[in-house]
């Protein structure tokens, strides 16, 4: 069990407990292992061999039948070769005789109805924490390396790799930067993360209710303005804000004014975090908004799997400047991963780097291109609206790779148009909601998709025109969920407090007890500790009799509802 007392052990000291203590995969290294190979001590108390760009010892293991010999060898780096994707290589290619974990033996025992699925290869690269394949936790080699090129391609200071998504650097940045009791400024439609974070870290949230277009039902960024006011409200509570979240871009690419924000939080000595789940490409096109490193933050958090090519649940955490303490960082990631982090999510994070950086001024130029051309299609079609910064005018940019797609006009919900958009023409995207359906670009979008989503939209134009006026619903004129809300229990005290669970008729007033958020877009309606209100019980039941899952809930028919006991 990881205790908090081990934020104040010394850096080195907690990493060498932590892995000794509790780490399933050190007990192997024994195997096979002359004295070329370092020692794991040894390897943890060394200083970083990697400054250079011939970094990478190393070990080589040729095999015959009989006899594994190990040497040795200066893998020679290429700027844009990926240090993590080479180490695997070469240890994937060993003949090792495999004593260690995972069960499936490099692929011997792999279950065969995946590797008939995917092949033996996956299998055969998914291996553990190697002395070869250095450490996640205390990286002094491949994994060093890979860190350093990301840190170096996004602008930061420090990059850590993550293998549990933005969900994980989410956690780790609040816990960081908020101890328990502290004040932790956020927009109210923050992601899930963000709300289990406070619960990890004890944080109390001041939320800032997010902009909100109507006619789109769908919620904004928070502006330097609502910054402002925040920290000067909580400033005439005689507290200071331990740090400030904004998310940005939005899952619609509504990006929020970073630099004034970083600036205004920065004057007061405030870390601004940026949940950047959604923008991990942003800057590397003149067309494209600024990244959040760029524009000043202390930590920005990307899915690197989302817009750029990484594998599901592969993110990156960057930082920059130093009002936040880079060994909180580590200690909270390594209290927060697994400590049998995947290869494959790891290399995967090292291969989207180097693809970025073959290129990065011009790697999107064609997705761009073909994004504004979309865009300029659809909106020749009548009856359809493209979301475009004129309609968060409050908001200095929106990601041009994010289409998002209103059928208002056709009294069309975005769940009704999307059934019609899978079921005739297989076109899949990215969020559905009331008033309309996103559709994420990137660099895999190609023409004839494209030119199927442009066609599809037509025929569905053309079939609810003939659809008789009567039978089609015009949806919208929800209010938005996040107004007047009032916080009785911190996140964290109504996480840990006596739960019951009563029918939803008689939960007005009570204090929520359970998470309840539709899914997509995955932003709570109700958090634990929060009083229900009939604006937010009016909006669940909508959303839900319109297809959203309500995810969180116990009762996902939303009958009940669990409430805090006070
Ligand atoms: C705004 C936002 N933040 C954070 C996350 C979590 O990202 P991940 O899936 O990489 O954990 C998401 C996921 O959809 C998101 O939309």
């Amino acid at each position: 069990m990881v205790s908090v007392s081990m934020f104040s052990a010394s850096p080195s000291s907690f990493n060498l407990s932590f892995h000794f203590g509790l780490g399933n995969n050190w007990n192997f290294r024994t195997f096979a292992r002359p004295s070329a190979c370092l020692s794991q001590e040894s390897r943890n108390l060394e200083p970083s061999k990697k400054q250079d760009k011939t970094s990478g010892i190393g070990k080589t293991r040729s095999a015959t039948k009989d006899q594994i010999v190990i040497s040795d060898v200066r893998i020679s780096q290429q700027e844009s070769s990926p240090p993590l994707v080479t180490a695997l290589k070469a240890s994937a290619e060993q003949n090792a005789a495999a004593f260690h974990f995972p069960g499936h033996n490099r692929g011997r025992a792999a279950p065969s109805s995946l590797t008939q699925l995917i092949g033996l290869k996956p299998f055969l690269h998914d291996l553990p924490e190697l002395p070869e394949l250095d450490n996640l936790f205390s990286p002094r080699g491949p994994i060093l390396d890979a860190q350093q090129q990301a840190a170096s391609l996004f602008g930061s200071l420090e990059t850590w790799f993550l293998v549990g998504g933005t969900t994980c650097g989410i956690q780790a940045a609040i816990m960081a930067t908020c101890s328990p009791g502290e004040i932790l400024i956020l927009p109210r439609n923050s992601h899930i993360s963000a709300i289990s974070a406070m619960v990890l870290s004890g944080a109390v949230p001041k939320y800032i209710i997010p902009d909100y277009n109507f006619d789109w039902d769908i919620a904004g960024g928070i502006t330097p303005s609502q910054v402002e006011t925040a920290i000067k409200e909580v400033d005439k509570e005689g507290q200071k804000p331990a740090a400030v979240l904004v998310t940005s871009p939005t899952y619609h690419g509504i990006c929020s004014n970073l630099s004034e924000i970083t600036q205004l939080c920065h004057s007061r000595g405030i870390p601004v975090i940026v949940d950047e789940a959604h923008g991990a490409h942003l800057g590397f096109h003149p067309q494209m908004p600024n990244s959040a490193m760029h524009q000043g933050a202390d930590l920005a958090v990307q899915s690197t799997h989302k817009v750029l090519c990484s594998l599901t649940q592969s993110s990156m955490l960057h930082m920059s400047g130093s009002l936040v303490d880079r060994e909180k960082i580590s200690r909270c990631l390594q209290t927060l991963q697994s400590t049998s982090p995947s290869y494959l999510l790891l290399a995967s994070l090292d291969a989207a780097r180097a693809q970025i950086s073959e290129n990065p001024e011009t790697m999107f130029g064609k997705a761009l291109q073909l994004a504004i051309e979309t865009k300029s299609m659809i909106r020749k079609i009548s009856g359809i609206s493209v979301l475009d910064a004129q309609s968060f005018p409050n908001f200095p940019a929106i990601d041009p790779l994010r289409l998002t797609i209103g059928f208002q006009q056709l009294g069309l919900s975005g769940y009704e148009a999307d059934e019609i958009l899978y079921e005739d023409h297989e076109i899949i995207c990215e969020l559905v909601e009331t008033q309309s359906i996103t559709f994420a670009m990137n660099l895999g979008t190609c023409r004839e998709h494209v030119q199927r989503l442009v066609s599809g939209i037509k025929h569905l134009v053309a079939a609810s025109a003939s659809t008789p006026a009567a039978k089609r619903k015009v949806e919208g004129g929800n209010s938005a969920p996040f107004a007047d809300i009032e916080t009785s229990l911190i996140p964290r005290d109504a996480f840990f407090s006596g739960k019951r669970r009563v029918s939803i008729e008689n939960s007005l007033g009570e204090v929520c007890g359970e998470l309840i958020c539709p899914y997509p877009p995955g932003i709570p309606v109700m958090v634990p500790g929060e009083t229900i209100t009939k604006k937010a019980l009016d909006y669940l039941l909508d959303v839900r009799s319109k297809g959203a899952v309500i995810s969180g809930a116990s009762d996902p028919q939303l009958s009940s509802i669990v409430v805090c006991n006070m």
